[in-house]
């Protein structure tokens, strides 16, 4: 199997040679404190009660800390996690290895659990209920089911579209969590946080203004760190301004609302193309050569977020918002 290979792949940093950016801690997770308050309370009952915490399932747009959360769970529960996604367990016999395979309390963080193959969703079934593995053994009028003990685990989904989920695996997670975009001033905290571990000096000003172009997504936020710290280092001092972040932020193509090329070319041929919409997905997607489900899962829910983009039953249309942000006159209609 290649869980081995998957674990890091799930879980790595952009880049192995600098140091972590992840929070390994609830205290040291920025901002989602209704998540963060709930599952405070959940930990220390499990632990109190020396029981396994309930199954986790964790959604929302990508960046948001899903998966450092399910690495914090681990943590605070004191036990080891065991990380794979849902396209990596390709038959049942893939996930029975895993299971069988935990030690007791251990959390397994499966990602993208929304792409699970419905036959190895099979096998989850009862060993999230009952702890338990159910085994096909023959063919025909001989075959039987051998059920086999499982040590107790949290289970810890993560999934961007809660809505392609089953309803009866999402039905047996006993906490249902849903991220939000972050504010500016929690995205400036997770600036200055990760500048200090970075090493690298920034002015408040400035990590208000990567934050607030940031897409309300803390991936985002230490990418544009990262890549303003670049600028920093070659044109200035190495102590990243507001002037710096501006002009750096700038080459990059990041506008003010931390829009980049395709955001702009996907309103643009809304606006251009269908005349402020509505378009449909599909037809969005193959007009500027990006995946549909890129387009749902990645652009389009900070541009309905911050209200430049608008979902109607008849497709995609762009708000006035829009075009006041490209610097075009709003059409009459
Ligand atoms: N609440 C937070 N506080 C501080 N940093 C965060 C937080 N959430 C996410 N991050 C940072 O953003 C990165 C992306 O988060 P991640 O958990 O991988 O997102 P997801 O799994 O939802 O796509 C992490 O490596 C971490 O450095
Ligand atoms: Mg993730």
């Amino acid at each position: 199997m290649k869980e081995r290979l998957v674990s890091g792949e799930v879980l790595g940093e952009e880049t192995a040679l600098e140091p972590s950016l992840r929070p390994q801690y609830l205290h040291e997770y920025i901002g989602q404190d209704k998540i963060k308050e709930n599952l405070k309370v959940f930990i220390e009952a499990a632990k109190l009660r020396e029981e396994t915490l309930d199954h986790v399932l964790l959604y929302g747009p990508p960046g948001l800390g899903k998966t450092t959360l399910a690495v914090i769970i681990a943590n605070e529960m004191g036990v080891k996690l065991r990380a794979t996604s849902g396209p990596a367990l390709e038959r049942p016999g893939d996930l029975a290895a895993l299971l069988t395979s935990l030690e007791p309390g251990d959390v397994l963080f499966i990602d993208e659990i929304h792409r699970l193959p419905r036959a190895v969703e099979e096998v989850l079934y009862p060993a999230m209920e009952d702890y338990c593995l159910d085994i096909a053994i023959g063919k025909g009028p001989d075959a039987r089911t051998l059920r086999l003990d499982l040590p107790p685990f949290t289970l810890v989904g993560a999934t961007t579209r809660a809505g392609a989920l089953s309803a009866p695996l999402r039905d047996r997670f006993g906490v249902i969590s849903r991220l939000e975009y972050y504010h500016v001033d929690q995205l400036a905290q997770i600036i200055e946080r990760a500048a200090a571990i970075l090493q690298i000096g920034i002015e408040r000003e400035a990590a208000l203004e990567l934050a607030r172009r940031a897409r309300g997504t803390p991936r985002i936020a230490n990418r544009l760190l990262r890549r303003v710290r670049d600028f920093a280092q070659v044109r200035g001092d190495g102590e990243i301004t507001l002037p710096l972040a501006v002009e750096a932020l700038e080459r990059l193509q990041v506008d003010r609302l931390g829009l980049d090329h395709i955001d702009h070319k996907l309103l643009l041929a809304i606006i251009e193309k269908f005349a402020g919409g509505p378009v449909g997905l599909e037809t969005m997607a193959a007009v500027i050569g990006e995946e549909a489900q890129t387009i749902e899962e990645v652009y389009e829910p900070y541009l309905l977020q911050i209200g430049l983009l608008q979902r109607t039953p008849r497709g995609r249309v762009v708000t006035p918002a829009a075009y006041t942000h490209l610097g075009m006159e709003v059409p009459k209609r």
